[in-house]
């Protein structure tokens, strides 16, 4: 089946994901190129199932939890998917601010979020996040972005991450998961290359994109993902959204040391 174009009426078919249809004589490791930001929004909505629900969430969060005058850190912007929820759902004296390391990201989420900008709403700034000053944040968001980072570094990002925070702060994070059983590993991750063929994806595109993701894409199982926020500080690391292999959750800190650990509402500082 052929992928249809999106119900963007702006859209275009040099918008669609066509970067693996063609066999290609050896697959290199994937990379955030022109070729990528170009149709990115079409590829990560036809690979990622349960993507528009996590922005949902996403929203919910950033409008109960941003505090006034913070700043909210979009780590891994991308095409600005999360940063435009970020700031269409927080007060309008919150800073908004979107990394990415690529350049033909932070070139195609320029346009994207063009008026945004230009209403300096948000900032973007092609940098790596490890040399991201952080300070003064109530919502960071690492949306499918944490997976491609070296494993060795994720614990010393997420201790960084929560000593910037605010007290009361949330980091909000969607990832791919593994599961440690093989057979429910096998299910899940048999259920998701249907997605993908539902979504018009070809066999070919399939195995060449997995495989150009290999090194590259390192999943975690969820309940590492909710230790490693438990052993930060954050409280009860929570899942909000799942669909398949694919999880949105969160993790809080603490207002005071003195308060016991449970979800403290945001609305309370506005
Ligand atoms: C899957 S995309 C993120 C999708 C996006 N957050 C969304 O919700 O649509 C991952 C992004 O992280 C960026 N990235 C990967 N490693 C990075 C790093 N060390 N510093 C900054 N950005 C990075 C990539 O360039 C890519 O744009």
């Amino acid at each position: 089946m052929p992928p249809s174009l999106p119900d963007d009426p702006e859209s275009t078919a040099s918008d669609i994901d066509r970067v693996y249809a063609e066999a290609k004589e050896a697959i290199s490791p994937f990379v955030f190129n022109h070729q990528v930001a170009q149709v990115f929004d079409d590829m990560i909505a036809r690979s990622v199932p349960g993507y528009a629900l996590c922005h949902e969430v996403l929203a919910l969060i950033t409008n109960r939890y941003a505090q006034p005058g913070s700043v909210l850190f979009d780590l891994g912007c991308s095409s600005g998917t999360s940063t435009n929820v970020l700031a269409n759902s927080s007060p309008t004296n919150c800073k908004v601010i979107g990394i990415d390391n690529s350049q033909p990201m932070i070139d195609r989420c320029q346009v994207t979020l063009h008026d945004l900008i230009e209403n300096d709403r948000i900032t973007l700034r092609c940098q790596d996040i490890g040399d991201t000053d952080l300070t003064g944040a109530s919502i960071i968001v690492l949306n499918y972005t944490l997976q491609f980072l070296p494993l060795a570094i994720r614990d010393q990002l997420m201790t960084r991450i929560y000593q910037s925070l605010l007290p009361g702060g949330i980091v909000f994070i969607a990832e791919k998961v593994t599961n440690p059983e093989h057979a429910q590993q096998q299910a899940i991750n048999d259920l998701h290359l249907d997605f993908k063929r539902q979504q018009g994806y070809s066999e070919l595109e399939i195995a060449q994109k997995r495989s150009a993701l290999e090194a590259v894409l390192i999943p975690e199982t969820e309940t590492a993902h909710h230790q490693r926020l438990t052993q930060c500080g954050f409280e009860i690391p929570q899942t909000l959204t799942r669909a398949l292999n694919f999880i949105a959750f969160m993790g809080q800190k603490p207002r005071s040391n003195s308060k016991p650990a449970s979800y403290q509402s945001g609305l309370g500082s506005r």
